[in-house]
């Protein structure tokens, strides 16, 4: 009898399917992907496959971007209660109260968000690409949707620009406090390296040798000289940076995006056998988003 997985690899060449998950994925549901990445990574690899089906192992705000920016694709979701506890943090109308507020101001949305939210938004952006869009936007203010941490860092990043910032946050990232990171830090000595993903609080960020989005921190790890590394975000990514690192040593804190690890195997065995739980965008609100997501790769 076929294993789930090899019944997987069957459906995915009947379909025309691709396989896209995050770093955060359980780690049996990154090694049956084609492709695995941090936000930014899989905003461009779903648009360049010629695949005519995309499972997209994330969260929903990535599976919507995924179909924003591939309208003729089927778009799956295998597990419809992924979703992200900060794209819900900001509510378009909101947003449009904010923009009579500074007029000359353009908004600027981190992908964690609705798409109402990037369809009512100047330019979308990632964790790992929002200093250099901060930068290349027209204009010298910016409203920063929804994370209010990824906004504080790209101002203190790009001081000559003035961010106002939204209230959103991740969960599990703003609820790690500095001595949280200090503890594990003294466990292991000051020969460790405190790598830190920018939807952490300010007092945290300040702690890490290294900011930056899970393929941002992926890529310095496996670079860097050091042997042994404090992970401050998603256990997820620990998966990726061991089977990059055999030699190295991660120690991750307490952080797990439930959200994220909702997804099985089973879920997307699913989903291929009958193209089930497929994304669904109005086409009048997919096309604003849609230019709000090129932009951000024109602008990166
Ligand atoms: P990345 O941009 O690093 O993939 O982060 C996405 C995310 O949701 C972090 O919580
Ligand atoms: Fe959303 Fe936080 Fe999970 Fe990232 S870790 S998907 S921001 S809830």
């Amino acid at each position: 009898m076929n294993s789930i997985v090899d019944e997987i690899k069957k459906l995915k060449i009947e379909k025309n399917a691709i396989i896209l998950a995050h770093y955060y994925q359980n780690s049996e549901i990154q090694d049956i992907a084609d492709y695995v990445g941090d936000s930014y990574y899989l905003s461009k690899v779903g648009v360049d496959s010629d695949a005519d089906v995309i499972v997209f192992c994330g969260v929903k705000f990535m599976a919507e971007s995924a179909k924003i920016l591939s309208p003729k694709k089927t778009v799956l979701l295998p597990n419809e209660e992924a979703l992200c506890s900060m794209a819900v943090m900001a509510r378009a109308d909101e947003i449009e109260k904010m923009k009579k507020e500074y007029p000359n101001a353009k908004v600027l949305c981190y992908v964690n968000s609705s798409t109402e939210v990037k369809a009512i938004s100047d330019v979308c952006c990632t964790s790992s690409s929002a200093m250099n869009i901060c930068r290349n936007i027209q204009s010298d203010e910016i409203i920063f949707v929804p994370d209010k941490n990824l906004g504080s860092y790209i101002q203190e990043k790009v001081p000559e620009k003035r961010i106002i910032l939204w209230n959103g946050f991740c969960c599990i990232h703003n609820n790690i406090i500095p001595e949280d990171v200090i503890k594990v830090k003294e466990e292991y000595g000051e020969n460790i390296e405190v790598l830190i993903h920018p939807e952490c609080t300010k007092e945290v960020r300040e702690l890490g040798d290294f900011v930056g989005s899970t393929g941002q921190i992926i890529e310095y790890a496996s670079n860097s000289d050091k042997k042994e590394f404090i992970v401050v975000t998603d256990v997820g990514i620990l998966h990726e940076l061991r089977k990059r690192n055999p030699t190295k040593r991660f120690y991750p804190l307490n952080m797990v995006c439930n959200n994220m690890k909702i997804t099985t195997i089973g879920d997307v065995y699913n989903c291929l056998v009958s193209l089930s739980n497929e994304i669904y965008i109005d086409e009048g609100v997919r096309i604003k988003a849609e230019n709000a997501l090129r932009k951000m790769h024109e602008l990166v």
